[in-house]
This record gives C-alpha cells, sequence and structure tokens, in this order.
C-alpha cells in the first residue's frame, strides 16, 4: 500500500532487546548500571542474535522516575558515563550490525529543566509558563485544582506552586510524578525543541526512538474532568481525557517529517490505546513507524485468549497495512514468569509464550532478563524507589521488582552485574542458578533456548515469523501456522497433546514419548503448559 512503505526496511522483522540501562550491567562499580556496561555485553547480544537495542532513558535527570524526568535531552546523564560513553556504544553496535534506539520523552520533562525553573520566576501569564500546562485554581482564593485528573503514579495531577511574593500561586499539571510537569503541546516552541533534539541524535547515529506516552502529549483544550475509575496505566483507557486527544496526530505527523530526512531512522511509539481503528490511526503511513501492542501483555495463559490477542492485534494494524508488534514484557509490567504463576509453572509457560510471539510476523520486543527466564522480585518495603509507593500511599508496591539487575556470573550477589554488592535494588541470593555463565554451562537453559529460537527466527525466516495462514484454538490449545507451513502449538489445556506430523524444529520442553506399542511415526506427545515449533 502506502507508496512510503518501503518493502523492507531493517526493522520490519527485527527482534529488539530493551536494555534498562540501570539493571543491565555496571563497568565503574557504583551499583548502578551504565552505558560502558551495556558496550561490554554487546558481545552476549549478538550470540543472542538480536538486531537492535532499545534503551530506556539515559539522558540527563534528576531520576524521579529514573530518566522518564529529562532535564537535559541532548546530553547523556553522567551515572551512565556521558556522551562518550553513548558514542562508544553506538560504534560498537554497529560494529555487530546492531541498531541503537533510545527512549524520548515529549509528554513532558523533568522540574529541573531550565524551562521549568524559568516558568516558576517567570510568574503567571508569561511565556514562560505557556510552555506548561499552568492554570488558576477553582474555588475561593484558587485553592482547589483545576480540574479531578489524578496522575498515573497516583495523588492529584496537579500541584501548587509558590509565587514569587511568597503567596500560594498556580497549579501546574504533571500526569505521572510532580517532578514531571507536562509540556503545552499548542506551544510551537515545544516541536521546535523536540526537532533538535531528534536531530541531535539522529545526527550522531543513533538508528530511532521509542516514543514514550505516544499517546499523550495533546490535551483536550478545556481539560475536562475524568472518570476517576479509569486510572491506571494498564487500564482501558480510550474515554480518558488525558490521553489520546485527535492533536496528538499532528504531532506524530511533525516528527515523521523529521524522521523521513534520515531514511533508516525508525519510530516505535507507547500507544495505550484498545480500539483498533483509534490504535491504527498512529499507525497511518505519515504518523509512527510502528506502535507497541500490549496485548499479548495483558492477555491470561490461554488458548483462547492468546488467540484473541493475535487475532486482534493483527487486525489492528491490518487497519493501515502496517507491521505487528509483540511483547510479554518490559519495565512497567510484572514480568511473565511471575504473571503466569511463578516458579517452574511461570517459567514453562513464558518459555512457550516465546515460542508463539517468536513465531509471528513483525518486530518482537525481548525485555532484558526475559531470555534468562528471570521472575519478579518480591523487594523488601525500604528498597522500593518507583514513585507509584509514595504516591499511592504505599498501597502500590510499583514497578521496581522488574527492574532487579541482571545476574551475570558467580555464586552470590551482586553475580557479576558490579564489584559492589550494593546494587541500586538487591539482588536475590537464589539468582545463582539463573546467572548467565551457569545458563552457558546446561544446553536446556532458558538461555540456550532462547538463542536456538532467534537463530531459527533469523536462519528460517520464510517460515518462522512468516505471514500468518491460520490461528485456531481448540480444547485448550492454540495453533498458528505460517505461510511457509510451521505450525506453533501451545498447550494451554491441563492434558498433554498429539503434534502434528513433521520435523519438530524446537520446544519449550522435552516432549513425552508414545507408548511404545503404538509406534507412532509423529513426534512424542506435547506437555501442558509447553509450545513446539513443527515444519
Ligand atoms: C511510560 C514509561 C514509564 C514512565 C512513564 C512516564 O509509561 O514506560 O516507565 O514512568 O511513561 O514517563
Amino acid at each position: 500500500m502506502g507508496a512510503m512503505t518501503d518493502p523492507s526496511p531493517w526493522w520490519s522483522r527485527a527482534v529488539f532487546y530493551q536494555v534498562y540501562p540501570r539493571s543491565f550491567r555496571d563497568s565503574n562499580g557504583d551499583g548502578v548500571g551504565d552505558l560502558d556496561g551495556v558496550t561490554a555485553g554487546l558481545d552476549y547480544l549478538a550470540d543472542l542474535g538480536v538486531d537492535a537495542l532499545w534503551l530506556n532513558p539515559v539522558t540527563v535527570s534528576p531520576m524521579a522516575d529514573h530518566g522518564y524526568d529529562v532535564s537535559d535531552p541532548r546530553d547523556i546523564d553522567p551515572l551512565f558515563g556521558g556522551i562518550e560513553a553513548l558514542d562508544r556504544l553506538v560504534a560498537a553496535a554497529h560494529e555487530r550490525g546492531i541498531r541503537i534506539t533510545m527512549d524520548l520523552v515529549p509528554n513532558h520533562t523533568s522540574s529541573a529543566h531550565p524551562w521549568f525553573a524559568a516558568a516558576l520566576a517567570a510568574g503567571p501569564g508569561s511565556a514562560q509558563r505557556a510552555r506548561y500546562l499552568f492554570r488558576d485554581g477553582t474555588g475561593p482564593g484558587g485553592v482547589n485544582p483545576p480540574n479531578n485528573w489524578i496522575s498515573i503514579f497516583g495523588g492529584p495531577a496537579w500541584t501548587r506552586v509558590v509565587e514569587r511574593d511568597g503567596a500560594p500561586g498556580q497549579w501546574y499539571l504533571h500526569l505521572f510524578d510532580p517532578e514531571q510537569p507536562d509540556l503545552n503541546w499548542d506551544n510551537p516552541e515545544v516541536f521546535e525543541d523536540l526537532e533538535k533534539t531528534l536531530r541531535f541524535w539522529l545526527d550522531r547515529g543513533v538508528d530511532g526512538f521509542r516514543i514514550d506516552v505516544a499517546h499523550g502529549m495533546a490535551k483536550p483544550p478545556d481539560l475536562p474532568d475524568m472518570q476517576l475509575a479509569e486510572n491506571k496505566l494498564l487500564a482501558d483507557m480510550d474515554s480518558d481525557p488525558r490521553f489520546n486527544h485527535e492533536g496528538v496526530h499532528d504531532i506524530h505527523r511533525n516528527i515523521r517529517a523529521v524522521l523521513n530526512d534520515y531514511p533508516d531512522a525508525v519510530a516505535v511509539g507507547e500507544v495505550w490505546v484498545y480500539d483498533n481503528a483509534a490504535f491504527a490511526a498512529y499507525l497511518r503511513p505519515d504518523e509512527l513507524h510502528l506502535g507497541f501492542n500490549f496485548r499479548l501483555v495483558r492477555a491470561e495463559f490461554g488458548a483462547d485468549e492468546i488467540r484473541d490477542a493475535i487475532e486482534n492485534s493483527l487486525a489492528a494494524v491490518a487497519l493501515q497495512d502496517a507491521t505487528p508488534t509483540w511483547t510479554l514484557s518490559n519495565h512497567d509490567v510484572e514480568r511473565e514468569v511471575t504473571r503466569y504463576g511463578g516458579g517452574p509453572l511461570g517459567l514453562a509457560r513464558a518459555r512457550a509464550m516465546a515460542l508463539v510471539m517468536l513465531a509471528l510476523p513483525g518486530v518482537v520486543f525481548v525485555y532484558n532478563g526475559e531470555e534468562l527466564g528471570l521472575p519478579n522480585v518480591d523487594l523488601p518495603d525500604e528498597v522500593l524507589q518507583d514513585p507509584v509507593w509514595e504516591r499511592s500511599d504505599r498501597t502500590e508496591r510499583g514497578r521496581d521488582g522488574c527492574r532487579v539487575p541482571l545476574p551475570w556470573s558467580g555464586d552470590a550477589p551482586p553475580f557479576g552485574f558490579s564489584t559492589t554488592a550494593d546494587t541500586w535494588l538487591p539482588m536475590p541470593a537464589d539468582w545463582a542458578s539463573s546467572t548467565v555463565e551457569r545458563q552457558l554451562a546446561d544446553p536446556e537453559s532458558t538461555l540456550h533456548f532462547f538463542r536456538r529460537a532467534l537463530r531459527l527466527r533469523r536462519d528460517r525466516s520464510g517460515v518462522v515469523g512468516a505471514e500468518l495462514t491460520g490461528l485456531s484454538s481448540e480444547d485448550g490449545v492454540l495453533t498458528v501456522q505460517t505461510e511457509g507451513g510451521l505450525r506453533c502449538v501451545l498447550n494451554a489445556g491441563a492434558h498433554p497433546v498429539d503434534l502434528p506430523a513433521g520435523e519438530v524444529l524446537l520446544t519449550s520442553a522435552p516432549l513425552q514419548e508414545h507408548s511404545p506399542s503404538l509406534r507412532s511415526p509423529r513426534p512424542g506427545r506435547l506437555p501442558p503448559n509447553a509450545a513446539a515449533w513443527v515444519l
């Protein structure tokens, strides 16, 4: 369709590996991962078989939301090694044929951004305040916030400032933490500055962006009240006035116009929009290249639920002839091993779901540690850092449990992640059995399983990850069939099932033997909570 769609841009069936830089690898012994740590891990990632990295934010930030509060979007925070460390990473990754994409945070800045300091100093009605969403309060003396919006992290989405004369003054909007004031996207200066940021990183050799809250930015002019039941990152927000305002599409068109000057660059948006047509609108040929699709993240482990998620994801992108994307986890959600029941059951299901995901056409995102089968970590209260914890009055534990540093080697924390045991989040002692070192030594490990699956996806691209020709679920069994004749069978039921005849390329768990009396020419039986690729 669309004249702008190159038949095969590099990202069209790429496997992206999401690096949470604080947690991947620490090169300088301060207990926090950094970019030279990522560079040191590139051979590991090349062996895993990934095509590109998505780095969570590494730009300058006071780290109130671990980098999603940006105070200088055109420099790298010293915590992550400064801008030279990014240059080293880009060069070393490109040598290995791995692309680098960065997180871009256009919805808000940090309250430490010079613009926000200037806005506070300049006072009501000033051009400086017009870069953000300052409003007078309601009620006597403006004591109440301008509307009833709630922050995604809990509590009101408005904070009242103290004016220069010391009196309580205007309120400013922050859909997230108070240290993340929302920008006013009706102000042309805001896009002018974003364009500088886009060109700054693209000119430095970065291959694209993951756009944070890509369904945010634009706000309805009258800022109408919201339905308070809708305040959840994972909730169905389609009627929520805080997000998905139609003005957002002009912003994406403007971003795309810049990216088109860099023909290989890609933008993938974080779009928490569920209606298929509304989601697809972000993927029009002059908007985002890709949109994150969270349906697999939200689906229960059940054949019908997963079929439904896949069907809807494909139906949505088909509306714009766009490329599907798939992900099972990221830095905002509970890790899938835990979501699917935890322990050996959760791990078995996570491996099975990895085979389903990697059989599908389009782009796949793997979150660091997924390839090691890591579970979420139950962290003690006193180490929690996610702003969600305090802002929910300690009722929501937040996202730290999926952000614990990766175990590389050795028998005790910090497992080669760092040289200090005082890592920014503590690592569980029982991860000794999950280290990269231990898994490399075990041919049955989850790491080897991912390496095999990614290699097959790359080497057998005509069948693994090819267009779908069939998708069905029956009696707890999901079957995905691709153009080249691959059948991916997922057994989400309670009993072993027969596999179709053919060559078994890979299974997520050992098959069960047929009883010898049957002398079946078929492969063995697929146990529950397992998947297989049969050609
Ligand atoms: C996105 C990010 C999340 C962050 C929020 C605010 O949802 O994925 O981690 O806290 O935006 O920037």
